[in-house]
């Protein structure tokens, strides 16, 4: 579904990603852990066609997608839940849905969609048209998550779903990502939160200054040495700096 190749990415003369290379199977929930700084909202900005790589390739479905506008990208099945969520406070919770559908014509499906989403978050049903900013950060996140699914995506790319939410509110965002993985949904999601990531992806990624540090199973890599000093490592350094 996703193939990333040799992927370098900088903003001027600082290098945030260094040849990274990939590969997210049809199905499969990937994470990309790391430390902050280490280049995962890089990756998934490179990724959703935002930023352009210095060099590298990114294949999605079969088709190479680098440099592509994000636009075109939403509308081919790539939809990104960027860190910090973004909604439009001042806009309702209906009002913010709707911006997710924006690339498509199929009103009717829209309508189904919705209702789904509300399904499925059903505290958004019970706030449809109130504001966005008097919801509550987990409350957002949920907002953002249905968003992204107005499009319909294939590929989902979810920036630190957990950045800021109580325990509680986390396990109910994590819930619906598992949702969404068995309604067919492809999912990479980049957290800093390592037991979260490591709990509901089948294979982790451990970025560490802009390059891959480690990889495998989530179960096999979970509270081995060498993952320990590929993470934890990393971030205590990065925490001393
Ligand atoms: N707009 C920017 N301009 C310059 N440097 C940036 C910018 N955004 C991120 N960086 C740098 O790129 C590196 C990776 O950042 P980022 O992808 O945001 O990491 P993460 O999401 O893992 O915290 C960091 O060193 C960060 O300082
Ligand atoms: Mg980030």
């Amino acid at each position: 579904m996703l193939k990333v190749t040799d992927l370098s990415v900088a903003y001027g003369s600082i290098t945030a990603l260094r040849g990274i290379s990939f590969e997210i199977t049809e199905g499969e929930v990937v994470a990309v852990i790391g430390p902050n700084g280490a280049g995962k909202s890089t990756l998934l900005l490179s990724i959703a066609g935002v930023l352009k790589p210095r060099s590298g390739r990114i294949e999605f479905a079969g088709r190479n997608i680098t440099g592509k506008q994000a636009e075109a990208l939403v509308s081919e099945g790539i939809s990104l839940v960027p860190e910090g969520r973004h909604i439009f406070g001042s806009l309702t919770v209906a009002e913010n849905l709707a911006l997710g559908a924006t690339v498509r014509r199929d009103r009717q499906a829209i309508a189904s969609d919705i209702d789904r989403v509300l399904a499925m978050f059903p505290v958004l049903k019970d706030r449809y048209r109130q504001r966005a900013n008097k919801l509550s950060g987990g409350e957002q996140q949920m907002l953002a998550l249905g968003r992204a699914m107005l499009a319909r995506p294939r590929l989902l790319l979810l920036d630190e779903p957990s950045l800021g939410l109580a325990p509680l509110i986390v396990n109910q965002v994590y819930q619906s990502i598992m949702d969404l993985r068995q309604s067919g949904v492809t999912v990479l999601v980049v957290e800093q939160n390592v037991t979260r990531a490591l709990a509901v992806a089948d294979r982790t990624y451990v970025l560490s200054f802009g390059a891959i540090a480690m990889s495998g199973r989530s179960t096999e890599l979970a509270g081995t040495a060498a993952f320990d000093t590929a993470y934890f490592g990393v971030s205590r350094e990065v925490e001393q700096e």
